[in-house]
C-alpha cells in the first residue's frame, strides 16, 4: 500500500491517466492538491471521488504556505506524492523535508527545455526529437535525478498540435508505470 497524492495545476489529463491506471489498486491516489482555484483537475477529482483541495502557494509566502501542506499531508499519511502538471515550484524546505518521495513528469528530453511551454519551445527551435521525462524533484526547475525517458522524432507531417498529443500520450502511458515501479522500490541503476 502506498498511499499517494498528486499535485496539479490544470488540465489534469495525468492525473486522469494516473487514476484510470490504478482504479481498484492500493495505488489509487486519496489526495489531489492544486494550486489553482477552478481548475479543471479539481472536478475531475471530484468526478473520481478523490479528495480535493485548492491549496494556493502564494510567492509571498511561500515557505510557510508549503510547511502548512506538509503537515497536511504528514496528516493525511501520504507516503508518495506525483507531480503531475504542477505549475510552481516547491520550496528546498518542502523538497528536503520529501526527499526522494516527490516524481516529477515533463514534456520534454531533459535536460533540454526546462520550465513552461516545453513542447512549443522545442518546436520554435526546430527540434527533430520529441519526448518526455520522469524525475525525482530536487530544488531546481525540471531538474533531480532521471528516472525515465522516451522519445520520437518528429514526422514531416507533423504540426504543434500533433506533437502536443503524441508527447501527451506518452505521458499517460509511462507516468503510472513509472510511479508503480518506483513505489515498489525500483530505482535506475545507472
Ligand atoms: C503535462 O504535459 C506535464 O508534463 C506538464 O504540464 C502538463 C500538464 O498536463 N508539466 C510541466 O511542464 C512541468 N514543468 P495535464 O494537466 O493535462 O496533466
Amino acid at each position: 500500500m502506498t498511499r499517494l497524492a498528486v499535485l496539479a495545476s490544470g488540465t489534469g489529463s495525468n492525473f486522469e491517466a494516473i487514476c484510470e491506471a490504478f482504479e481498484k489498486t492500493p495505488y489509487y491516489p486519496v489526495l489531489l492538491i492544486c494550486d489553482r482555484k477552478d481548475a479543471p483537475v479539481l472536478h475531475k477529482a471530484e468526478r473520481r471521488g478523490v479528495e480535493s483541495l485548492h491549496f494556493p502557494l502564494p510567492a509571498q509566502e511561500r515557505e510557510e504556505a508549503a510547511g502548512r501542506l506538509s503537515r497536511l499531508l504528514r496528516e493525511r499519511e501520504i507516503e508518495l506524492i506525483v507531480l503531475a502538471g504542477f505549475m510552481k515550484v516547491l520550496p528546498p524546505v518542502f523538497v528536503k523535508d520529501w526527499k526522494d518521495k516527490i516524481l516529477n513528469i515533463h514534456p520534454s528530453i531533459l535536460p533540454r527545455y526546462p520550465g513552461t511551454e516545453a513542447i512549443r519551445r522545442a518546436w520554435d527551435a526546430g527540434e527533430e526529437w520529441f519526448g518526455i521525462t520522469i524525475h525525482l524533484v530536487d530544488e531546481g526547475v525540471d531538474t533531480g535525478p532521471i528516472l525515465f525517458q522516451n522519445m520520437f522524432h518528429r514526422l514531416p507531417e507533423d504540426t504543434l498540435e500533433s506533437l502536443e498529443n503524441k508527447v501527451h500520450r506518452l505521458e499517460h502511458l509511462y507516468y503510472p508505470e513509472i510511479i508503480l515501479k518506483f513505489a515498489q522500490g525500483w530505482r535506475r541503476t545507472k
